[in-house]
């Protein structure tokens, strides 16, 4: 068999493993081993890649393996190290690499020729410099947005030791520079066609397609960061499509493909749980301004024992979770809670899950399935709301801006975000530290009302407590 065909039937199986991978990253009962599957077709590519490239001698043999030696290793250290709440960093930082990495792929191929490489003619010419150029603009925009959003998500950037805070900013002619950009950017992919060794045109794209990223993310703050992350997910795939046509790679065609049409249904579902659209994110900039509410009321902290004695009579009690639960890390503890509350007092125990609760798409659902919550008890918003009026008790754990009756309002950062209905319960429970605002920056008026109990402390102490607490009951 010629080694053509077990180049393309190498690229075959690994776009299988990216299939079958991401269909089973559809449930989290799978999802490790579609991760197992996806990173398999991502090592059969790269073998085939470098089989298909007939290196030739020691030296260029050492550079392939070196760069697949430290970057594997970066990449573990990187996963390794991370906090379950620093991974949305860690994934924007991912895609900006990515957007990179086709971006420079694409520019390879350009800059042969303005080192004297044979130019090709007619349709092949224009296909070329088109998908170079669209690989370009998506990919160094992806970089820049990325790593923009990365220190959004963060709160700032270290420099010198004195913490900057990253801002949000957009005035409405910023919308206006956004679509310049992009006219300035097809009329320079065009020019390049007609005159692909001029450098200049190379440097002006770059430049306009990293300026572009970063006005894109600029704008968007507050809780419009998730569609953010997951659009920037898409373009990264996007970006590596492009790349693939410019160098004839048929798993690179298909992997873009893949990340880029997930990424884009993942930011529509985004858009949807936050009642926005798309152009709305893009254009209108939601969560602009930034700036954290100050906070001018108070409240009285209840103790676990007060707590434990109300839960002694709920019938239904419904737990909603929210990113302060990932940084307690309180899973197993909420677990124990509901199972003693069935135990105990034979109370039905349900989870409502918000689309962006946490600080990554169904964050709360992998912490949950790690403490072996039944998946069946995680419901989602929209079907568990109706619940509300007839639960006795809302126990919102770490949850805020997901639970803030603010975004009914039609204003500020929230406005218009559907929320889980907790303040419909007969009593809420809050566990938190303070009273302090959630990541879009917003008082809450749950806190305040009557039928609120706030037990205030770290969320694994808390609930710690209040589970010894109904065990002496
Ligand atoms: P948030 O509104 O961010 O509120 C989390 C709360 O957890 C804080 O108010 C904090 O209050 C509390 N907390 C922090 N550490 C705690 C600890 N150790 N123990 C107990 N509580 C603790 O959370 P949410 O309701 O999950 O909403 C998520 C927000 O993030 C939304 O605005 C969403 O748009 C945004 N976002 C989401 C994503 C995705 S994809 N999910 C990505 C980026 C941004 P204290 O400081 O008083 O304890």
């Amino acid at each position: 068999m010629e080694f053509v065909e077990w180049t393309s039937l190498g690229y075959l199986l690994s776009a299988a493993l990216f299939i079958f991978g991401l269909k089973q990253l559809g449930h989290p009962r799978t999802a490790p081993r579609g991760n197992q599957l996806g990173a398999l077709g991502m090592l059969v590519a790269v073998l085939t890649t470098v089989l298909d490239m007939h290196l030739e001698g020691g030296a260029q043999w050492t550079l392939v393996i070196a760069g697949l030696v430290i970057g594997s290793l970066i990449g573990y250290w990187m996963a390794a190290k991370v906090e379950m709440t620093g991974m949305p960093e860690l994934v924007a930082l991912f895609n900006g690499f990515g957007g990179a990495a086709s971006a420079l792929v694409a520019l390879s191929e350009v800059w042969k020729y303005l080192e004297g490489a044979e130019v090709p003619t007619g349709l092949k010419l224009t296909v070329t410099m088109v998908a170079a150029g669209l690989s370009a603009v998506v990919g160094w925009m992806t970089l820049t947005g990325s790593l923009l959003a990365m220190y959004k998500l963060k709160g700032g950037i270290s420099v010198f030791g004195k913490w900057i805070k990253t801002p949000t900013w957009g005035p409405s002619w910023l919308n206006g520079v956004k679509i310049l950009l992009l006219i300035a950017a097809a009329v320079l992919i065009y020019l390049s066609i007609g005159d692909p060794t001029n450098r200049q045109y190379v440097y002006a794209l770059i430049t306009i397609s990293g300026l572009l990223g970063i006005i894109l993310v600029l704008p968007i703050g507050g809780a419009d960061m998730p569609v953010v992350v997951s659009l920037l997910n898409s373009l990264s795939g996007i970006a590596a499509a492009f790349t693939g046509f410019i160098i004839n790679n048929s798993v690179l065609i298909v992997a873009g493909s893949l990340v880029g049409a997930s990424g884009l249904i993942l930011t529509f579902i985004m858009c949807k749980a936050m009642n926005r659209t798309l152009l709305d994110v893009l254009f209108k900039s939601f969560g602009g301004g930034g700036e954290k509410e100050s906070l001018t009321r108070t409240k009285v902290g209840s103790d676990s024992d007060e707590v434990a004695m109300m839960m002694d009579g709920a019938q239904k009690v419904i737990i909603i979770p929210g990113y302060g639960m990932a940084v307690s890390q309180c899973q197993h503890q909420v677990k124990e809670f509901a199972d003693l509350m069935k135990e105990k007092f034979g109370t039905e125990v349900s989870y409502a899950i918000h689309p962006v609760a946490g600080r990554m798409p169904g964050h709360m659902n992998v912490l949950l399935a790690e403490a072996n919550v039944p998946y069946e008890q995680l419901i989602e918003m929209d079907e568990i709301n109706s619940e509300f009026p007839d639960c006795d008790v809302a126990l919102v754990i770490g949850a805020n801006d997901t639970t803030n009756p603010a975004a009914r309002s039609g204003e500020g950062p929230l406005a218009g975000m559907p929320i889980i209905d907790a303040d419909m319960a007969r009593t809420v429970v809050i566990v938190k530290r303070s009273l302090s605002v959630g990541y879009a920056g917003v008082d809450n008026d749950l806190f305040y009302m009557d039928k609120t109990m706030m037990l205030f402390g770290d969320g694994k102490k808390m609930i710690t407590q209040l589970n010894n607490s109904i065990k002496e009951i």
